[in-house]
């Protein structure tokens, strides 16, 4: 069977790590494709509330094989409290996990980097998580970054490399005048702990090509969302990595045909944390009141997230971009209780209407939205089960979505939890037998 893909359609945070863990039933192997500590992946079960920043969603299922691919970049500080954190809640990833040995290093510096690098952005900062995303990507792609598999080499060699790295981050840090960080005291740090993580480092784009071949079925967790993609997102308010279709393949090393559906996930409304360009932003109560009921507040900053209207013109634009072949719809629940909920389905620019998703992040500022209206709904839909369960204005309000974007909802969720989803025709079934592949 080829690969599922669930990516981010918006601006991040959209559920994925839910949907993750629902598809995980019918699945075998989960791996991240790219990003890092940025991303915060929260997943609802009977055991309670799980954050993941780096390690894949999928893993509470025991039997699960976890992949880190090597389009992520991997802080191993922070991979080790979290693999602890859920060592502590009983789940082991030995014998499961993989982390691709051409996946970059995030190193202690690369979040001092951040920080200046923001800091010298003043009133144009990003809105950065901080966690040195983009600073190790800067060094991936200058070709002077540490990747996973230098962790394995002998002590002494690993040591001076390290040592370089950081002698050559301290003459950046001269620019902002910050004071130098001891290449003695990180290469120390990373000698102390590599041996917590280094067998999990192997070739994973070999290994997935394996999996493929013996017939196992894989999961790509996308994070951030395809309106932060370094090259199609709101550039420069993104992130630095390809969160479309396209980091699934480079950052797994899966060549375009191992790819079956893509599954791309949606809010039923908009949210962004972070700076940038917000065409259907609310800065009123209706906003306010979508960040109560939605509890929008960032799961890796807690900063609070910015929310406003389904915008139908950018969904549709990563729609188009991902050749998203179904969507899983999330939070309905959250307009609960609205008179009238408004879609996004043009934007008004100086040179008259459009529908296309501008590719300047300038341009975009001076977007108005033009609304059409849907009438709310009085029942909860948080209780619907099934799709004819929903309140009726709420099944019109999905079914309008639906044509204006143009893919299919198959995948409505009306809460956190596991059992607060509503499957829709074609239902997924991820059944092998009598498959094409
Ligand atoms: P991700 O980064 O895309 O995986 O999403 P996050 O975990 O950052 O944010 C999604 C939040 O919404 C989490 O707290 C989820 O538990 C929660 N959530 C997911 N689906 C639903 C839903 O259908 N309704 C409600 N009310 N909350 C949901
Ligand atoms: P998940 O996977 C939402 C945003 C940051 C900032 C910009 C750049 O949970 O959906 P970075 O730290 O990457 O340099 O920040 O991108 N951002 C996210 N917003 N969800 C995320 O991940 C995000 N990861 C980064 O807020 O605006
Ligand atoms: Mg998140």
């Amino acid at each position: 069977m080829p690969a599922t893909v669930i990516l981010g359609g918006q601006w991040g945070d959209e559920g994925k790590a839910k949907v993750v863990d629902y598809l995980m039933r019918d699945h075998d192997v989960v791996v991240r494709y790219q990003g890092g500590a940025n991303a915060g992946h929260t997943v609802v079960t009977d055991e309670g509330v799980f954050k993941f920043h780096q390690i894949p969603s999928g893993v509470l299922y025991p039997d699960t094989i976890a992949v880190m691919g090597n389009g992520m970049v991997v802080d191993p500080f922070a991979f080790l409290d979290e693999m602890q954190g859920l060592m502590q809640r009983g789940i082991s990833l030995d014998g499961r996990l993989y982390i691709s040995s051409a996946a970059a290093v995030v190193m202690p510096f690369h979040r001092l980097l951040d920080n200046l690098h923001e800091a010298d952005l003043q009133g144009e900062s990003i809105g950065s998580t901080g966690k040195g995303i983009g600073p190790t990507y800067a060094d991936k792609y200058t070709r002077r970054g540490l990747r996973m598999g230098d962790f394995l080499l002998p002590k002494e060699e690993l040591f001076d490399l390290v040592t370089r790295k950081v002698e050559y981050t301290n003459r950046v840090m001269e620019v902002f005048n910050a004071p130098a960080v001891s290449p003695h005291k990180i290469a120390t740090d990373i000698i102390n702990v590599r041996d917590l993580f280094a067998h999990f480092i192997a070739d994973t784009q070999s290994l997935l090509h394996g999996f493929r071949a013996d017939g196992r079925r894989i999961l790509l967790e996308g994070a951030q969302g395809a309106l932060l993609d370094i090259d199609h997102g709101t550039y420069p308010f993104v992130t630095s990595s390809s969160c479309s279709i396209g980091g699934a393949i480079t950052g797994t090393g899966l060549a375009p045909g191992d790819i079956g559906r893509i599954v791309g996930i949606y809010k039923a409304y908009t949210t962004r944390v972070g700076n940038g360009p917000f065409p259907t932003e609310l800065d009123d109560v209706d906003g306010a009141s979508i960040r109560d009921r939605g509890r929008e507040f960032g799961t890796t900053t807690g900063r609070p997230r910015r929310c406003g209207w389904f915008d139908a013109v950018a969904a549709s634009y990563t729609v188009r971009l991902n050749g998203i072949s179904e969507i899983a719809l999330m939070k309905l629940d959250v307009l609960d209780g609205f008179d009238t909920v408004r879609v996004c389905t043009a934007y008004r620019t100086p040179d008259g209407e459009t529908r296309e998703f501008p590719q300047h992040a300038t341009t975009l500022e001076s977007c108005e939205p033009v609304y059409e209206e849907y009438p709310g709904w009085g029942g909860a839909a948080s209780k619907a089960r099934s799709f004819d369960e929903l309140p009726p204005e709420a099944r019109r309000y999905v079914e309008a979505l639906e044509e204006m974007i143009g893919a299919r909802i198959t995948f409505v969720s009306v809460g956190p939890d596991r059992s607060q989803t509503i499957l829709r025709e074609p239902a997924y079934s991820f059944d092998t037998a009598g498959g094409t592949d």
